[in-house]
């Protein structure tokens, strides 16, 4: 079996050393206008020192009418560049890939964040505070352009991967989703129009940063935010992906012990793996906490697990495993989430996550 610790070739001379991602984590400490913090910098920078070989940055926004959350980071605007070297060097300085996530909230923008009426592939309304209106030609145009233009500055910055966040309902999803995107025409309806816009997007990025690795984050099926979303038809979008110039498919899981909904008797890693063949890497997230968890995902064909909650509390997960030491598990103290890098602020956003936090 493929061993935890072995090199992960991603694109060219691009190599993780090794199977240990970071997963992407909301943790609002960047600055108000979505520069990187040296709190930001440093919650990730403990996680590269703690072995981990690849390092995602949290949801980063490629314009400013997609983003969800106050003390998000931003990719939008050349302004971000300096706070980005500063955060790819340190990962780069501690012996770690940085990969930054792109993101577009779409109709989870939050208008009293961005200043902007969010807007999807269709319009929507949760409730008083999220009204979302259908997106014109001249959104979508310009969302492509974003994105194309973001990963160029990561690529700038001395990042050497980018993610694509396509899962949990966020625009890219949306577009694809049978439930939030109800349009006609070229961007709608068929799977292969509501494939359209991240298949654009990916093309764009491919070419405006063509020398690094590139990861789309998907949700296989619905779960949470993520509504209309049928396994097959992810598959096919993860097919088509590749085509476009993927090299990872990052599959969010949330309980990678758990089979998929669609069929009961197969799980979404091995199913990924039968239909994407042997050379397409893919990465799996979703409540693994021991080595054991880690490595039955490499058993059913997975070439590296990202780590979400456990790299929170542990931010020397990869450290711990190799030396056989305990991992802590959740509740943590707030003295604890201090002492593993993160803000008062971020802690107190995780109260949000059932009982992760004393
Ligand atoms: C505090 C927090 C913030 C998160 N932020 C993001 C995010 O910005 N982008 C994303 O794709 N997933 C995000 N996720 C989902 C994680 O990346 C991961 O897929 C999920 O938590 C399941 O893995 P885990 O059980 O190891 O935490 C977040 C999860 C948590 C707990």
């Amino acid at each position: 079996m493929t061993d935890l610790f072995s090199p992960l070739s991603l694109r060219g001379s691009i190599t993780a050393k090794n199977r240990i991602w970071l997963a992407p984590l909301t943790n609002m400490q960047s600055h108000e206008d979505g520069s990187c913090s040296e709190a930001e910098a440093r919650f990730l920078r403990m996680r590269a020192e703690g072995g981990f070989g690849l390092i995602t940055t949290c949801a980063t926004f490629v314009a400013q009418d997609g983003k969800a959350w106050p003390g998000e980071l931003g990719a939008h605007s050349d302004a971000m560049i300096p706070g980005l070297k500063n955060l790819a060097t340190q990962i780069r300085e501690a012996g770690s890939i940085g990969s930054v996530q792109l993101f577009h909230g779409g109709l989870r923008a939050d208008a009293q964040v961005s200043g902007i009426q969010p807007w999807s592939a269709s319009d929507y309304t949760e409730n008083e505070t999220l009204v979302a209106r259908e997106g014109s030609l001249a959104d979508i145009d310009q969302a492509i352009i974003d994105f194309a233009q973001a990963a160029a500055r990561c690529a700038h910055a001395g990042f050497e991967a980018i993610e694509l966040h396509g899962a949990h309902g966020y625009l890219l999803s949306q577009f694809l989703s049978q439930t939030y995107n109800r349009r006609e025409g070229a961007w709608g309806g068929a799977l292969a129009h509501r494939a359209r816009l991240i298949r654009e997007v990916t093309r764009a990025v491919r070419k405006s940063a063509p020398n690094l690795a590139l990861i789309v984050r998907l949700s296989p099926e619905d779960f949470g935010q993520a509504k209309g979303i049928d396994l097959d038809e992810t598959a096919q979008v993860a097919k088509w992906l590749v085509e476009d110039g993927v090299d990872v498919i990052h599959l969010s899981l949330w309980r990678a012990a758990h089979n998929t909904t669609k069929y009961p008797d197969v799980h979404p890693t091995a199913f990924f793996r039968k239909h994407l063949g042997d050379t397409t890497k893919i990465v799996v997230a979703g409540a693994i906490w021991t080595r054991e968890e880690a490595e039955a995902q490499l058993a059913l064909g997975a070439d590296a697990v990202a780590l979400g909650r456990s790299a929170i509390g542990n931010h020397d997960w990869p450290k711990r495993v190799a030396g056989n030491e305990p991992i802590a598990r959740a509740p943590f103290t707030s003295e604890h989430l201090e002492g593993e890098g993160l803000t008062k602020g971020f802690v107190g956003y995780l109260g949000k996550w059932k009982g992760f936090v004393a």
